[in-house]
Protein backbone atom coordinates (compact mmCIF):
# COMPACT_ATOMS: atom_id res chain seq x y z
CA UNK A 1 0.00 0.00 0.00
CA UNK A 2 1.46 3.50 -0.38
CA UNK A 3 -0.01 7.44 -0.83
CA UNK A 4 -0.69 8.80 -3.72
CA UNK A 5 0.33 12.45 -4.28
CA UNK A 6 -0.70 14.64 -6.88
CA UNK A 7 0.82 17.95 -7.17
CA UNK A 8 0.05 21.00 -9.88
CA UNK A 9 -0.59 18.21 -12.57
CA UNK A 10 -1.17 19.49 -15.88
CA UNK A 11 -2.61 17.73 -18.84
CA UNK A 12 -2.84 19.24 -22.65
CA UNK A 13 -4.03 17.01 -25.34
CA UNK A 14 -2.46 19.16 -28.28
CA UNK A 15 -3.47 22.42 -27.95
CA UNK A 16 -5.95 21.96 -25.54
CA UNK A 17 -5.78 22.03 -21.83
CA UNK A 18 -7.39 19.35 -20.01
CA UNK A 19 -6.15 19.58 -16.78
CA UNK A 20 -5.28 23.12 -15.18
CA UNK A 21 -3.07 21.59 -12.37
CA UNK A 22 -4.35 19.54 -10.07
CA UNK A 23 -3.68 18.86 -6.32
CA UNK A 24 -4.88 15.76 -4.46
CA UNK A 25 -3.55 13.90 -1.37
CA UNK A 26 -4.51 10.48 -1.00
CA UNK A 27 -4.02 8.91 2.09
CA UNK A 28 -2.47 5.59 2.11
CA UNK A 29 -5.16 3.48 2.74
CA UNK A 30 -8.12 5.20 1.43
CA UNK A 31 -10.53 5.40 -0.31
CA UNK A 32 -10.81 8.49 -2.54
CA UNK A 33 -13.87 9.28 -5.13
CA UNK A 34 -13.54 11.65 -8.12
CA UNK A 35 -16.62 12.57 -9.28
CA UNK A 36 -17.47 15.53 -11.40
CA UNK A 37 -19.72 16.07 -15.23
CA UNK A 38 -18.85 14.24 -18.14
CA UNK A 39 -15.75 15.60 -19.76
CA UNK A 40 -14.05 17.36 -16.98
CA UNK A 41 -11.00 15.38 -16.64
CA UNK A 42 -11.46 12.35 -14.16
CA UNK A 43 -10.44 9.43 -16.60
CA UNK A 44 -7.69 11.70 -17.51
CA UNK A 45 -6.25 12.29 -14.46
CA UNK A 46 -6.59 8.83 -13.38
CA UNK A 47 -4.65 7.72 -16.75
CA UNK A 48 -2.08 9.87 -15.74
CA UNK A 49 -1.91 7.55 -12.28
CA UNK A 50 -1.67 4.52 -13.89
CA UNK A 51 0.98 6.02 -16.82
CA UNK A 52 -1.16 5.30 -19.64
CA UNK A 53 -0.86 9.04 -20.18
CA UNK A 54 2.02 11.84 -20.12
CA UNK A 55 2.02 14.28 -17.86
CA UNK A 56 2.60 17.77 -18.66
CA UNK A 57 3.35 19.67 -15.93
CA UNK A 58 3.74 18.82 -11.84
CA UNK A 59 4.36 15.47 -10.22
CA UNK A 60 2.64 12.44 -9.31
CA UNK A 61 4.03 10.42 -6.33
CA UNK A 62 3.14 7.05 -5.12
CA UNK A 63 4.70 6.91 -1.61
CA UNK A 64 7.79 8.49 -2.05
CA UNK A 65 8.51 8.01 -5.32
CA UNK A 66 8.10 10.30 -8.25
CA UNK A 67 6.42 8.34 -11.06
CA UNK A 68 6.36 10.86 -13.74
CA UNK A 69 8.83 8.91 -16.20
CA UNK A 70 7.94 5.58 -14.85
CA UNK A 71 6.14 3.10 -17.30
CA UNK A 72 3.26 1.84 -15.97
CA UNK A 73 4.16 -1.67 -14.89
CA UNK A 74 6.63 -0.09 -12.90
CA UNK A 75 4.28 1.84 -10.89
CA UNK A 76 2.75 -1.52 -9.01
CA UNK A 77 -1.07 -0.32 -9.33
CA UNK A 78 -4.05 -2.21 -11.09
CA UNK A 79 -6.61 -0.48 -12.46
CA UNK A 80 -10.54 -2.40 -12.89
CA UNK A 81 -12.03 -0.29 -16.47
CA UNK A 82 -15.91 0.31 -17.20
CA UNK A 83 -15.18 -2.17 -19.61
CA UNK A 84 -13.55 -4.89 -18.18
CA UNK A 85 -12.59 -7.58 -21.64
CA UNK A 86 -11.63 -10.77 -19.69
CA UNK A 87 -10.35 -13.32 -22.30
CA UNK A 88 -13.25 -15.22 -23.81
CA UNK A 89 -11.15 -18.37 -24.25
CA UNK A 90 -9.47 -18.82 -20.95
CA UNK A 91 -11.51 -20.15 -17.49
CA UNK A 92 -11.98 -17.79 -14.62
CA UNK A 93 -8.79 -19.39 -13.24
CA UNK A 94 -6.45 -18.65 -16.29
CA UNK A 95 -7.91 -14.71 -16.90
CA UNK A 96 -7.37 -14.32 -13.00
CA UNK A 97 -3.73 -16.04 -13.19
CA UNK A 98 -3.10 -14.15 -16.78
CA UNK A 99 -0.79 -11.31 -15.37
CA UNK A 100 1.21 -13.44 -12.72
CA UNK A 101 1.80 -16.05 -15.72
CA UNK A 102 3.09 -12.99 -18.31
CA UNK A 103 5.37 -11.87 -15.13
CA UNK A 104 6.35 -15.28 -15.24
CA UNK A 105 5.26 -15.96 -11.52
CA UNK A 106 5.98 -19.41 -10.53
CA UNK A 107 3.09 -21.76 -10.67
CA UNK A 108 2.64 -22.56 -6.77
CA UNK A 109 2.71 -18.66 -5.42
CA UNK A 110 -0.21 -18.49 -9.20
CA UNK A 111 -2.29 -20.83 -7.53
CA UNK A 112 -2.02 -19.27 -3.86
CA UNK A 113 -2.82 -16.04 -5.02
CA UNK A 114 -5.54 -16.82 -7.38
CA UNK A 115 -7.13 -19.15 -5.19
CA UNK A 116 -6.88 -16.34 -2.42
CA UNK A 117 -8.78 -13.97 -4.54
CA UNK A 118 -10.95 -16.08 -5.38
CA UNK A 119 -12.43 -16.92 -1.97
CA UNK A 120 -12.49 -13.34 -1.29
CA UNK A 121 -14.40 -12.45 -4.18
CA UNK A 122 -16.51 -15.85 -3.64
CA UNK A 123 -15.33 -17.26 -7.06
CA UNK A 124 -14.48 -20.52 -6.05
CA UNK A 125 -17.02 -22.61 -7.02
CA UNK A 126 -17.04 -20.73 -10.81
CA UNK A 127 -12.98 -21.14 -11.34
CA UNK A 128 -12.67 -23.41 -13.64
CA UNK A 129 -15.95 -21.59 -16.24
CA UNK A 130 -15.61 -19.44 -19.12
CA UNK A 131 -16.84 -15.66 -19.01
CA UNK A 132 -19.99 -16.69 -21.22
CA UNK A 133 -21.02 -19.01 -18.56
CA UNK A 134 -20.89 -15.87 -16.15
CA UNK A 135 -23.75 -13.42 -14.73
CA UNK A 136 -22.67 -9.58 -15.70
CA UNK A 137 -22.09 -9.23 -11.46
CA UNK A 138 -19.58 -11.97 -11.70
CA UNK A 139 -18.10 -11.48 -14.83
CA UNK A 140 -16.79 -8.15 -12.97
CA UNK A 141 -15.85 -9.71 -9.95
CA UNK A 142 -13.20 -12.04 -12.05
CA UNK A 143 -12.33 -8.44 -13.39
CA UNK A 144 -11.76 -7.25 -9.76
CA UNK A 145 -9.94 -10.85 -9.25
CA UNK A 146 -7.37 -10.10 -11.78
CA UNK A 147 -6.77 -6.41 -9.69
CA UNK A 148 -6.50 -8.22 -6.67
CA UNK A 149 -4.17 -11.25 -7.22
CA UNK A 150 -1.36 -8.62 -8.42
CA UNK A 151 -1.05 -7.33 -4.66
CA UNK A 152 -0.86 -3.36 -5.89
CA UNK A 153 -0.34 -0.52 -3.79
CA UNK A 154 -2.86 1.20 -5.67
CA UNK A 155 -5.74 0.26 -7.05
CA UNK A 156 -7.88 2.41 -9.69
CA UNK A 157 -11.12 1.96 -11.23
CA UNK A 158 -12.85 3.82 -14.00
CA UNK A 159 -16.51 3.32 -13.38
CA UNK A 160 -16.25 -0.03 -13.14
CA UNK A 161 -19.97 -0.45 -12.56
CA UNK A 162 -21.80 1.30 -14.98
CA UNK A 163 -22.40 -1.60 -17.01
CA UNK A 164 -24.60 -3.18 -14.60
CA UNK A 165 -28.08 -2.85 -13.84
CA UNK A 166 -29.32 -1.71 -11.06
CA UNK A 167 -29.34 -4.42 -8.31
CA UNK A 168 -26.26 -6.04 -9.49
CA UNK A 169 -24.69 -2.14 -8.66
CA UNK A 170 -25.78 -1.89 -5.19
CA UNK A 171 -24.72 -5.68 -4.75
CA UNK A 172 -21.10 -4.49 -5.90
CA UNK A 173 -20.97 -1.26 -4.42
CA UNK A 174 -20.99 -3.27 -0.90
CA UNK A 175 -18.39 -5.71 -2.19
CA UNK A 176 -16.01 -3.54 -3.37
CA UNK A 177 -16.49 -1.47 0.14
CA UNK A 178 -16.07 -4.67 2.17
CA UNK A 179 -13.07 -5.41 -0.04
CA UNK A 180 -11.66 -2.52 0.59
CA UNK A 181 -12.15 -2.51 4.36
CA UNK A 182 -10.48 -6.04 4.34
CA UNK A 183 -7.06 -5.64 2.15
CA UNK A 184 -7.03 -2.01 2.70
CA UNK A 185 -5.54 -0.92 -0.77
CA UNK A 186 -5.48 2.64 -1.57
CA UNK A 187 -7.90 3.38 -4.11
CA UNK A 188 -9.22 5.70 -6.38
CA UNK A 189 -12.64 5.10 -7.96
CA UNK A 190 -14.38 7.49 -10.48
CA UNK A 191 -18.09 7.27 -10.44
CA UNK A 192 -21.18 9.07 -12.49
CA UNK A 193 -23.30 8.24 -9.41
CA UNK A 194 -23.93 10.23 -6.94
CA UNK A 195 -24.82 7.03 -4.32
CA UNK A 196 -21.43 5.56 -5.06
CA UNK A 197 -19.69 8.49 -4.33
CA UNK A 198 -21.53 9.34 -0.60
CA UNK A 199 -21.52 5.64 0.44
CA UNK A 200 -18.06 4.26 -0.88
CA UNK A 201 -15.27 7.12 -0.43
CA UNK A 202 -13.84 8.51 2.26
CA UNK A 203 -13.28 11.59 0.63
CA UNK A 204 -14.54 13.06 -2.07
CA UNK A 205 -13.06 15.13 -4.92
CA UNK A 206 -15.41 16.84 -7.11
CA UNK A 207 -13.64 18.13 -10.31
CA UNK A 208 -15.07 20.53 -12.95
CA UNK A 209 -13.85 21.33 -16.44
CA UNK A 210 -9.78 20.04 -15.21
CA UNK A 211 -9.68 21.85 -11.92
CA UNK A 212 -11.25 20.86 -8.42
CA UNK A 213 -14.02 22.33 -6.91
CA UNK A 214 -13.50 21.56 -3.58
CA UNK A 215 -12.25 18.32 -1.86
CA UNK A 216 -13.90 16.38 1.30
CA UNK A 217 -15.59 13.72 3.28
CA UNK A 218 -18.63 12.65 1.49
CA UNK A 219 -20.71 14.81 4.61
CA UNK A 220 -18.83 18.04 4.72
CA UNK A 221 -19.43 18.13 0.98
CA UNK A 222 -23.07 17.60 1.64
CA UNK A 223 -23.63 19.54 4.40
CA UNK A 224 -20.85 22.76 3.68
CA UNK A 225 -20.66 22.76 -0.14
CA UNK A 226 -18.03 25.47 -0.85
CA UNK A 227 -19.74 26.69 -3.73
CA UNK A 228 -23.22 26.60 -5.85
CA UNK A 229 -21.33 24.33 -8.28
CA UNK A 230 -20.46 21.54 -5.80
CA UNK A 231 -24.11 22.10 -3.76
CA UNK A 232 -25.97 21.31 -6.94
CA UNK A 233 -23.81 17.96 -7.44
CA UNK A 234 -23.72 16.28 -4.28
CA UNK A 235 -26.87 15.18 -3.52
CA UNK A 236 -30.36 13.55 -5.05
CA UNK A 237 -32.31 15.47 -5.31
CA UNK A 238 -30.59 18.11 -6.18
CA UNK A 239 -30.62 21.02 -3.70
CA UNK A 240 -32.87 23.66 -4.97
CA UNK A 241 -31.69 27.00 -5.62
CA UNK A 242 -33.62 30.45 -5.17
CA UNK A 243 -32.35 33.68 -6.63
CA UNK A 244 -33.18 36.56 -4.18
CA UNK A 245 -31.49 39.60 -2.56
CA UNK A 246 -30.19 40.16 0.94
CA UNK A 247 -31.65 42.42 2.67
CA UNK A 248 -29.34 43.55 6.04
CA UNK A 249 -31.34 46.93 6.98
CA UNK A 250 -33.39 46.13 10.43
CA UNK A 251 -32.98 43.30 12.82
CA UNK A 252 -31.59 39.67 11.71
CA UNK A 253 -30.69 39.76 7.88
CA UNK A 254 -33.22 38.14 5.38
CA UNK A 255 -33.16 37.06 2.08
CA UNK A 256 -35.88 38.45 -0.42
CA UNK A 257 -37.07 36.44 -2.81
CA UNK A 258 -38.32 37.40 -6.01
CA UNK A 259 -41.75 37.83 -4.97
CA UNK A 260 -41.18 39.42 -2.46
CA UNK A 261 -41.39 36.22 0.16
CA UNK A 262 -38.77 36.54 2.72
CA UNK A 263 -36.71 33.89 4.67
CA UNK A 264 -34.24 34.74 7.40
CA UNK A 265 -30.95 34.54 5.92
CA UNK A 266 -28.80 31.75 7.69
CA UNK A 267 -27.04 32.41 10.77
CA UNK A 268 -23.48 34.03 9.90
CA UNK A 269 -24.24 34.80 6.79
CA UNK A 270 -21.38 37.32 5.34
CA UNK A 271 -22.28 40.05 2.16
CA UNK A 272 -24.21 43.23 2.25
CA UNK A 273 -27.50 44.73 2.03
CA UNK A 274 -28.71 44.16 -1.80
CA UNK A 275 -26.11 41.30 -2.54
CA UNK A 276 -27.84 39.24 -5.46
CA UNK A 277 -27.65 35.89 -3.84
CA UNK A 278 -28.80 32.09 -4.27
CA UNK A 279 -30.60 30.81 -1.83
CA UNK A 280 -30.22 26.76 -1.08
CA UNK A 281 -32.40 24.24 0.71
CA UNK A 282 -32.45 20.80 0.21
CA UNK A 283 -35.44 18.92 -0.40
CA UNK A 284 -35.38 16.90 2.45
CA UNK A 285 -35.13 20.32 4.41
CA UNK A 286 -38.30 21.59 3.72
CA UNK A 287 -41.42 21.29 5.47
CA UNK A 288 -45.15 22.45 4.94
CA UNK A 289 -46.26 25.35 7.03
CA UNK A 290 -48.93 28.10 6.55
CA UNK A 291 -45.91 30.80 5.96
CA UNK A 292 -42.75 30.20 3.95
CA UNK A 293 -42.26 29.50 -0.37
CA UNK A 294 -45.24 29.83 -1.78
CA UNK A 295 -44.62 27.23 -4.51
CA UNK A 296 -47.89 24.84 -6.61
CA UNK A 297 -47.75 21.47 -7.27
CA UNK A 298 -46.45 19.88 -9.96
CA UNK A 299 -46.28 16.33 -9.89
CA UNK A 300 -46.36 14.24 -6.43
CA UNK A 301 -44.23 10.31 -6.24
CA UNK A 302 -45.08 8.85 -3.16
CA UNK A 303 -42.62 5.83 -3.15
CA UNK A 304 -43.98 4.07 0.07
CA UNK A 305 -41.42 5.21 1.60
CA UNK A 306 -41.67 8.76 1.53
CA UNK A 307 -43.62 11.64 -0.82
CA UNK A 308 -41.23 13.12 -3.39
CA UNK A 309 -43.27 16.63 -4.60
CA UNK A 310 -42.17 18.44 -7.61
CA UNK A 311 -43.24 22.03 -7.27
CA UNK A 312 -42.88 25.26 -8.90
CA UNK A 313 -42.25 29.20 -7.25
CA UNK A 314 -42.08 31.93 -9.86
CA UNK A 315 -41.08 29.98 -12.79
CA UNK A 316 -38.14 28.21 -10.33
CA UNK A 317 -38.69 24.25 -10.29
CA UNK A 318 -38.64 23.31 -6.41
CA UNK A 319 -38.65 19.57 -4.96
CA UNK A 320 -39.38 18.43 -1.20
CA UNK A 321 -39.92 14.99 -0.42
CA UNK A 322 -41.35 14.21 3.43
CA UNK A 323 -41.59 11.36 5.28
CA UNK A 324 -44.87 11.70 5.53
CA UNK A 325 -47.49 10.67 3.07
CA UNK A 326 -49.72 13.31 1.04
CA UNK A 327 -52.29 13.36 -1.85
CA UNK A 328 -52.24 16.76 -3.09
CA UNK A 329 -53.56 17.68 -7.03
CA UNK A 330 -51.51 19.22 -9.43
CA UNK A 331 -51.88 22.58 -8.63
CA UNK A 332 -52.74 23.11 -5.16
CA UNK A 333 -50.72 25.70 -3.17
CA UNK A 334 -48.66 24.93 -0.42
CA UNK A 335 -45.90 26.55 1.40
CA UNK A 336 -42.35 25.54 1.98
CA UNK A 337 -40.56 25.82 5.26
CA UNK A 338 -36.80 25.82 4.69
CA UNK A 339 -34.91 24.47 7.96
CA UNK A 340 -32.78 27.60 8.81
CA UNK A 341 -30.39 26.03 10.39
CA UNK A 342 -29.58 23.91 6.96
CA UNK A 343 -29.69 26.62 4.44
CA UNK A 344 -27.13 27.10 2.18
CA UNK A 345 -26.43 31.27 0.76
CA UNK A 346 -24.51 31.67 -2.51
CA UNK A 347 -23.11 35.28 -4.25
CA UNK A 348 -25.05 35.47 -7.34
CA UNK A 349 -22.24 36.31 -9.21
CA UNK A 350 -19.07 34.03 -8.02
CA UNK A 351 -21.40 30.97 -6.95
CA UNK A 352 -19.22 31.06 -3.83
CA UNK A 353 -20.76 29.73 -0.32
CA UNK A 354 -21.35 33.79 1.94
CA UNK A 355 -22.19 31.67 5.19
CA UNK A 356 -19.26 31.28 7.35
N1 LIG B 1 -6.79 11.06 -26.37
C1 LIG B 1 -7.42 12.23 -26.35
N2 LIG B 1 -7.19 13.18 -27.29
C2 LIG B 1 -7.81 14.39 -27.24
N3 LIG B 1 -8.70 14.73 -26.29
C3 LIG B 1 -8.97 13.84 -25.33
C4 LIG B 1 -8.36 12.54 -25.30
N4 LIG B 1 -8.83 11.87 -24.23
C5 LIG B 1 -9.69 12.71 -23.61
N5 LIG B 1 -9.78 13.88 -24.26
C6 LIG B 1 -10.59 15.04 -23.85
O1 LIG B 1 -10.23 15.38 -22.53
C7 LIG B 1 -11.36 15.78 -21.76
C8 LIG B 1 -11.42 14.95 -20.50
O2 LIG B 1 -11.74 13.62 -20.85
P1 LIG B 1 -11.94 12.48 -19.77
O3 LIG B 1 -12.12 11.21 -20.50
O4 LIG B 1 -10.84 12.56 -18.78
O5 LIG B 1 -13.30 12.94 -19.08
P2 LIG B 1 -14.14 12.22 -17.93
O6 LIG B 1 -14.23 13.21 -16.82
O7 LIG B 1 -13.58 10.89 -17.63
O8 LIG B 1 -15.58 12.11 -18.63
P3 LIG B 1 -16.67 10.92 -18.55
O9 LIG B 1 -17.39 11.17 -17.27
O10 LIG B 1 -17.53 11.20 -19.74
O11 LIG B 1 -15.97 9.61 -18.62
C9 LIG B 1 -12.55 15.66 -22.68
O12 LIG B 1 -12.83 16.92 -23.20
C10 LIG B 1 -12.06 14.72 -23.78
O13 LIG B 1 -12.71 14.98 -24.98
MG1 LIG C 1 -14.28 8.93 -17.94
Amino acid sequence: MASVTIQGVKKNFGDVPILHGVDIDIQDGSFTVLVGPSGCGKSTLLRMIAGLEQINGGEIRIGERRVNDLPPKERDIAMVFQNYALYPHMTVRDNMAFSLALAKTDKATIDTKVQRAAEILALVPLLDRYPRQLSGGQRQRVAMGRAIVRDPQVFLFDEPLSNLDAKLRVAMRSEIKELHQRLKTTSVYVTHDQIEAMTMGDKIVVMRDGRIEQTGSPLELYDRPANQFVAGFIGSPAMNFLPGTLRHAGGAAEVELRDGTRLPAPVGSGGHDGQSVVYGTRPEHLTLGDTGIPSKVAVLEPTGMDTFVACRHEGTELSAVFRERHDFAPGTLIHLQPDLARAHLFDAGTGQRLVA
